[in-house]
């Protein structure tokens, strides 16, 4: 017992300070997703609330693409270890449409940040008839592209 309570003291100090340096996700900063586009949040404030704005890569319109601003939510509760839940909506300049996007901030096994989201985009149509083709579905993974610190 004498024998090993050094080894203890070593590997509590050990796991201590690896708890400590474990690395946080945070939104803030620009970011890339898997079509190409560009995303900036500017800041989270105190109680989660979030801006910035959106470049789409792509458009389901034949309308020209124009940076849209985008509004959001992340999770402030202690039980999200570091790697937060957000959601956030894009309402688009140059269409008629809105894309909600909801997601998890994580850090990988690199370190690296990233972004793992689903969105759906409603198109606007003309009447109740057409409701049913209205919304997309899809995923998008977003990773950092620069820190604004
Ligand atoms: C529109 O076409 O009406 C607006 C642009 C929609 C772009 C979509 S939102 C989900 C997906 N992820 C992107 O980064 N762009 C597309």
């Amino acid at each position: 017992m004498v024998r090993a309570t050094p080894f203890l003291l070593l590997l509590f100090l050990a796991l201590g300070a690896h708890g400590l340096a474990v690395k946080k996700c945070s939104l803030t900063g620009r970011w890339v997703n898997d079509l190409g586009s560009n995303m900036t949040i500017t800041s989270v404030n105190a109680k989660g609330v979030f801006a910035g704005s959106y470049h789409t890569a792509v458009t389901a319109t034949s309308n020209e693409i124009q940076l849209s601003p985008l509004q959001g939510s992340m999770q402030k509760s202690p039980n999200q270890k570091g790697q937060p839940t957000f959601g956030f909506t894009v309402n688009w300049s140059f269409s008629d449409s809105i894309t909600v996007f909801t997601g998890q901030c994580f850090v990988d096994e690199y370190g690296k940040e990233v972004l793992k989201t689903m969105w759906l985009l409603r198109s606007h149509v003309e009447n109740i008839k057409n409701d049913w083709k209205a919304t997309r579905v899809g995923t998008n993974v977003f990773t950092r592209l620069q820190s604004l610190e």
